[in-house]
């Protein structure tokens, strides 16, 4: 859709929800594989809940889910700490973190390094999007579904300040425009099917 020169900072679509409805068949199929005695899958709080429920509804091994949730020591600190712990054990079994984004990698690489304590068979990272532009601390990513360079993005399970994880696509977020006028905003990603600048992830 050509933009509007009245508005510059049209929202654009990065994935609309088939193209995330086909990243995660590819995932759950590749997961699926890789555990056919199944896997312990570990959704990190909040962002991960509608991609982990898609998920795990799309694999046909068994799998436990489990949530952890951390939150930032203080802004900008660079240093995490958890808010929520894992209720199941998962010493001598496959883990695989289910995160929304990799962005910095902080939180990734926090909670691998946290549950790799726990003596399981393997712990895996999976994610629906990874910002590899962005990276502070070097995260091996073994299932990853759509790379984006977008600074900030909403939709499914994303959020700003709380709002659009219900959305059922992911966009870049103007945060200006956003704050400016959320409603129109939002209203305005429906009926925009710019995808052009999401290359869906060789790996994974
Ligand atoms: P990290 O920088 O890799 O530790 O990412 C931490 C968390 O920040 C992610 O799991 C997301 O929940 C959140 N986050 C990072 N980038 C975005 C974004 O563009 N939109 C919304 N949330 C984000």
């Amino acid at each position: 859709m050509p933009s509007d020169p009245l508005r510059p900072g049209e929202p654009r679509v990065l994935l609309t929800a088939a193209q995330i409805e086909g990243i995660v068949a590819r995932l759950a199929a590749a997961m699926s594989a890789r555990y056919p005695a199944g896997a312990v899958l570990i959704g990190v709080l909040r962002g991960s809940v509608p991609f982990l429920a898609d998920l795990v509804r799309a694999m046909t091994v068994p799998v436990s889910v489990d949530f952890m949730a951390i939150t930032p020591y203080a802004p900008g600190q660079g240093r995490v700490r958890l808010l929520k712990d894992l209720d199941l054990d998962i010493a001598g079994r496959d883990a695989v973190i289910v995160e929304d984004i990799v962005d910095t990698g902080l939180s990734t690489a926090f909670l691998r390094s946290e549950l790799q304590r726990r003596r399981p068979r393997s712990v895996a990272v999976c994610t629906l999007l990874d910002r590899r532009v962005r990276r502070v601390v070097p995260v091996e990513i073994d299932f990853a579904g759509a790379e984006v360079t977008d600074p900030y993005v909403i939709g499914f399970g994303l959020d700003h300040e709380g709002r659009y994880r219900n959305l059922g696509l992911i966009a870049a977020a103007d945060v200006e425009l956003l704050t400016a006028d959320a409603d129109a905003y939002v209203a305005a990603l429906y009926g925009s099917t710019d995808t052009a600048e999401v290359h869906e992830s060789a790996h994974g």
